[in-house]
């Protein structure tokens, strides 16, 4: 599959992904994803920085009330929209644009830093991604970005339950085999019931890599990686939100901070 046609599937998302994330039900994000990424995220106050594949643009504001100077692209139209009209009624400054990840329209070391949220393991050609983020950003900067984590994201899945019910523990399979857009069908499972039966489920292409991959792709576009973070939900957010406990038995996230050699 390539990156038009996934776009095209996220357009056909971004609906219900917007009503539905800004209503609060995006609790992987907004109990542990966001939090865990600012929290090792470096002072970027006055600094100018992207946000690939911003989608609503719920993360790219966060950067924005950190002090930064913030451009933000996404490959869907409806995405951009919905972000740029939430810019308009509060406005923090950022510049939405429709945009791929693989053809940033910037001209080389514009950024001090670049930030993806849950948005590269959704692109065909993540390496490209790389090399373009390596690009525009100036020597010395650094790219922040979460993934679903490869070693337990897998193509297969399944949890293993307790004669009660509890997951103790996930089947995991078909770890070497890469995806090339396979389509996964799932909704915001915190929302009500009768919420979610009024929309349709969200149909996500998925491009599985291996943590190898990962790791080598990033050194070979020329960054040296900073800092790694695998976060799960402690005590306090389980007691919220005990629909998480999957996410303390393996990690379901991998963040990686990578870095542009200064001389370069
Ligand atoms: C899981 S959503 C994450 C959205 C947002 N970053 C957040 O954290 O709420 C993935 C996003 O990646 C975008 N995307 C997929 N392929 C892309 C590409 N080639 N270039 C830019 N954005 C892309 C999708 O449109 C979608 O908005």
């Amino acid at each position: 599959m390539n990156e038009i046609e996934v776009g095209k599937y996220w357009n056909n998302n971004a609906h219900t992904w917007t009503i539905l994330s800004r209503a609060g039900y995006d609790i992987y994000r907004d109990y542990l994803n966001t939090p865990s990424f600012f929290e090792i995220l470096p002072d970027i106050k006055g600094k100018k920085g992207i946000d690939i594949g911003c989608g609503e643009g719920h993360n790219t504001r966060l950067l924005a009330d950190q002090g930064a100077i913030v451009e933000a692209i996404d490959i869907a139209p409806l995405f951009i929209e919905n972000a740029k009209a939430l810019e308009k009624e509060h406005p923090l400054g950022i510049n939405y644009s429709l945009a791929s990840a693989t053809h940033l329209p910037f001209q080389n070391q514009t950024f001090d830093f670049a930030t993806s949220f849950m948005c590269l393991m959704d692109i065909p050609d993540q390496e490209m991604v790389l090399k373009e983020v390596f690009r525009v950003l100036k020597s010395g900067g650094f790219f922040q970005f979460s993934i679903e984590h490869p070693c337990f994201k897998t193509p297969h899945l399944k949890k293993v339950k307790t004669l009660a019910g509890k997951t103790y523990a996930f089947e995991i399979g078909g770890y070497f085999s890469e995806t090339n857009g396979k389509i996964e069908e799932w909704i915001f499972g915190d929302a009500p019931t009768g919420t979610k039966h009024k929309f349709s489920k969200f149909k996500v292409p998925n491009f599985h890599k291996t943590l190898s991959f990962w790791m080598n792709s990033i050194i070979k576009s020329g960054f040296s990686i900073e800092q790694v973070l695998e976060p799960y939900p402690g005590g306090n957010i389980l007691r919220d939100k005990p629909s998480m406990h999957g996410a303390s038995i393996v990690a379901y996230f991998l963040h990686i901070r990578c870095r542009k050699p200064q001389k370069f």
